[in-house]
């Protein structure tokens, strides 16, 4: 496994792939791996000819008062992981190799979909995101990129702009992955204590709740949400953010599930904020 930390290294590594006509496929992560990533290296280990992960805390997308300085770094273990994969090429660059002095270009999408659920919550936060993907999929000449559903919303976001300025680079959106109790896995869960990681078990208990309940016949958005509500104000560790449900992939209200819907909660236990959701399959509009 080839470990490029520069520019010019990960350019020489996509061109020699390009140049033997191998596809590649990109898997963006800022690292601390867990399975939910290692998913996605496998979606995209069983799709491209070569794979290309990145490990990269992108100082861009953390709120000032965020959580940037005390993001897990564990770059060895990462690579032990990826490399069982195995991947064949770790992209890990310092900062100032992505962001150097001068440094002035944005990408950010505007409207609607950037400024609800945790765009509302977090300003900033895919503007920083959008812009570090776009120079990702650009320097690793990707032809299929990975992301998962736990973030639904940067899926979203990411086709959008993908879309919008003519990538050419297919966005494969891959299945939460969750620890037995259900609490879906990501690298914010090593923050919890005991009792905050039992509580937090309640996020996909109420997602799960709902989602029988609209198998069921129902079909009310204000329902739903308050089904999810009620069984999440019933663990007193939990402080919701919200409780939110849209059409997806377009994030428009939806006041009855009939089409694809987007039930997606963001709740705090302690110092943690957790995300979580499911998508309600109502058939496309
Ligand atoms: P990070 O939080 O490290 O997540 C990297 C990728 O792993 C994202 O696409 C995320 O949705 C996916 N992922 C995380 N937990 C998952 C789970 N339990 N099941 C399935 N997929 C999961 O998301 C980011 O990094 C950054 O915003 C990034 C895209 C790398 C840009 O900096």
């Amino acid at each position: 496994m080839e470990i490029l930390r520069t520019v010019p290294e990960i350019r020489a590594y996509a061109a020699a792939q390009k140049k033997a006509d191998k596809t590649i496929g990109l898997v963006p992560t800022m690292g601390a791996l867990h399975e939910g990533h290692l998913s996605l290296m496998r979606a995209a280990r069983a799709k491209c000819d070569v794979v290309i992960a990145s490990v990269f805390v992108n100082p861009t997308q953390f709120g000032p008062s965020e959580d940037y300085d005390a993001y897990p770094r564990q770059f060895e273990d990462d690579c032990r992981l990826l490399a069982e994969i195995p991947v064949d090429a770790v992209f890990h660059p310092e900062p100032a190799e992505m962001y150097p002095r001068g440094y002035s270009t944005y990408v950010e999408v505007a409207g609607d979909i950037t400024k609800k659920l945790c765009g509302a919550r977090r300003p900033g936060h895919f503007r920083g995101v959008a812009t570090v993907v776009t120079k990702l999929i650009n320097l690793a000449r990707a032809d299929e990129a990975f992301f998962g559903q736990k973030d639904a919303q940067q899926v979203v976001v990411v086709r959008r702009f993908v879309t919008d300025l003519n990538l050419n680079v297919h966005i494969n959106m891959v299945p939460i992955v969750r620890e037995e109790s259900g609490l879906a896995r990501s690298s914010r869960n090593a923050y919890l204590s005991a009792a905050e990681k039992e509580a937090a078990g309640v996020l996909s208990r109420s997602l799960r709740k709902a989602e029988a309940s609209f198998r069921q016949g129902e079909k009310n958005a204000e329902t739903l949400k308050a089904l999810v509500l009620r069984e999440i104000q019933s663990e007193p560790m939990a402080e919701i953010d919200y409780v939110e449900l849209y059409s997806f992939p377009d994030l428009e209200p939806l006041p009855e599930v009939t089409e694809d819907a987007l039930l997606a909660v963001a709740v705090k236990f302690g110092q943690t904020r957790l995300i979580d959701n499911v998508i309600l399959e109502g058939g496309r509009a």
